[in-house]
């Protein structure tokens, strides 16, 4: 497990991005797995100085998310599918053929998951970026999900639905439900990229790289992945040991 801790937005902008450039050009039809929230904001504000800069191209790449909001359109302003388009692939060469992010109105949730597994295993990821939900849900792998699980639906926990209003009008407007990829899927992937920012993710960091590995805290899978990079910020850091940041 590598562990970086950024000085400021911008390093931890750069720094991610770099790392996803380092996979597309070592493998330009590499599959990306990316996510959503604040967090990876700034990284996918870099890839796109970078793709304009002729840093980056995506045209072969192909592309997913962890995870989708059951209930809301690919068009819905809060929907991950949108804010995909609105902070990267709008911006840069995505091939829009090679997008895929399951789909929170299917009528058959079951059959989703199902073609999203498959999707999946016939596309192992290069690289997946991974944030981090302050009760230690990745994706939205929350508390006590079994760690062997796949793409499933998820009734989101309350402090889940509470975190995530702040995006909503109202706490009641938050979807119930999920489409995620499971533990096993985020798992698989070649390259993890794990990210969190922020003094309110310093406890659950510090118990992802120095708790016990246990489904109470999916986060904590993280520390048996071959090739993880911990990209922090110096608060979400702060409660770790100054060994771990020499
Ligand atoms: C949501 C997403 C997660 C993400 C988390 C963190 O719950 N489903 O995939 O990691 O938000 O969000 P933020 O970066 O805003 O703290």
């Amino acid at each position: 497990m590598q562990l970086i801790i950024a000085k400021d937005s911008q390093q931890f902008g750069e720094i991610g991005a770099n790392v996803v450039c380092q996979v597309v050009k070592n493998k330009p039809n590499a599959v990306l797995g990316f996510a959503t929230g604040s967090t990876p904001i700034a990284i996918y504000e870099k890839l796109v100085e970078k793709y304009q800069k002729g840093e980056i191209s995506f045209k072969n790449a192909f592309c997913c998310n962890i995870d989708e909001y059951v209930g809301l359109d690919k068009n819905h302003p809060q929907s991950y599918a949108y804010f995909m388009r609105k902070h990267l692939f709008d911006h840069v060469d995505v091939n829009f053929d090679n997008v895929e992010i399951p789909s929170g109105i299917a009528k058959n949730l079951l059959e989703e998951c199902k073609r999203y597994k498959e999707f999946l295993a016939y596309h192992p990821r290069d690289l997946q970026i991974v944030g981090l939900g302050q009760n230690g849900h990745i994706g939205f792998n929350e508390p006590y999900t079994p760690l062997g699980s796949k793409t499933h639906v998820v009734c989101l926990s309350k402090s889940t639905i509470e975190a995530n209003s702040r995006f909503f009008t109202s706490v009641n407007h938050v979807p119930t439900k999920a489409i995620t990829m499971g533990i096993t899927e985020l798992m698989t992937a070649k390259r993890l990229l794990v990210l969190a920012c922020g003094r309110h993710k310093a406890e659950v960091v510090k118990d992802m790289i120095l708790g016990a590995c246990h489904p109470h805290l999916p986060c904590s899978v993280v520390q048996l992945h071959p090739d993880a990079t911990i990209l922090l910020d110096s608060q979400s850091a702060s409660l770790l040991p100054d060994y771990l940041k020499e």
